[in-house]
């Protein structure tokens, strides 16, 4: 029996709150209470839940849930890679990877990630995606940061989820970008970084405090698709979650506060030590 067996995680609750209560203004406890649900207060915990009921305006609205950049030229995604790979294969198979091999990301794979993790397709007339969505409003973006991927410029790039096309956005400070991930030399050998971003008022403006756990709930959703998808491509993946947010959001068009990104991914072909 592994010594660990009757340990239980429990006991680090001392470590976290000492002695005594954490402060009343403890910041993740505030936000936790705040962001409950209850049965008699739910029009004031769901603010936006009649208004959207009541307003055909506000449905249509929220079914273009996407950041969209139309003065700026789309770069179609071709035909996604095929793929084969038995799924249970596929989940038991996944790893973080520490080792990112050479080589680059072939556009037709980069496109059947980001097609079968994030692109709208119509459901009944409408527009749904492979991962859930509170209130199927979609809140997040996908990005991402080229390094050596089907010939492309390195630089930042947006997923257009709706034309299934990437978007220039800019140039990016890789150097910046690599430590920000404090892992620098994985994200350096990486031939991509794919970052999702929150816009929390797309959510938010319906369901109030709750809508920020169902923006990083989701990337959750989304991330496993990135990791899977990678997986099935044969590609090595590491979810980055603890990054230097400042040096993410300068580089990127979010403004850090009410859209930001909040998780990230790097990808590439496997080096010799991957699992
Ligand atoms: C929410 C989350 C955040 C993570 N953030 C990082 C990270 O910032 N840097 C990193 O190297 N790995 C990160 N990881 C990867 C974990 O270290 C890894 O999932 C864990 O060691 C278990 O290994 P496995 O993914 O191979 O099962 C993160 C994983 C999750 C789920």
């Amino acid at each position: 029996m592994p010594e660990t067996e009757n340990l239980h995680g429990a006991n680090l609750i001392d470590a976290v709150y000492g002695d005594g209560p954490p402060p009343p203004d403890d910041p993740a406890e505030c936000y936790f209470e705040a962001s409950k649900l209850h049965l008699r207060a739910l029009s004031w915990d769901v603010p936006g839940g009649l208004a959207l009921d009541q307003s055909e305006e506000l449905q249509l609205l929220t079914q273009r849930a996407a950041r969209s950049n139309p003065s700026r030229e789309i770069l179609p995604l071709p035909d996604p890679e095929p793929l084969s790979r038995d799924f249970a294969e596929v989940i038991d198979a996944r790893r973080s990877s520490e080792d990112f091999g050479p080589g680059e990301l072939p556009l037709p794979t980069l496109s059947g990630i980001l097609e079968r993790s994030y692109r709208v397709r119509l459901v009944n007339g409408w527009p749904l995606r492979p991962v859930p969505s509170g209130g199927a409003l979609y809140p997040l973006d996908l990005y991402v940061i080229v390094q050596r991927a089907g010939g492309l410029r390195p630089g930042l790039y947006h997923y257009d989820a709706f034309r299934h096309g990437l978007t220039w956005m800019r140039e990016v400070d890789h150097e910046t970008l690599h430590l920000a991930t404090l892992q620098p030399e994985m994200a350096r050998d990486a031939t991509a970084i794919l970052v999702i971003g929150a816009s929390f008022w797309r959510s938010r403006f319906k369901y109030g405090q709750r809508a920020l756990r169902f923006c990083l709930v989701e990337a959750g959703h989304l991330q496993q698709n990135i990791l899977l998808l990678g997986t099935a491509y044969g590609l090595a993946t590491r979810p980055i979650g603890g990054f230097l947010d400042d040096d993410f959001t300068a580089n990127m068009d979010y403004d850090g506060v009410n859209e930001a990104p909040v998780y990230a991914t790097l990808i590439g072909p496997p080096g010799d030590g991957s699992p």
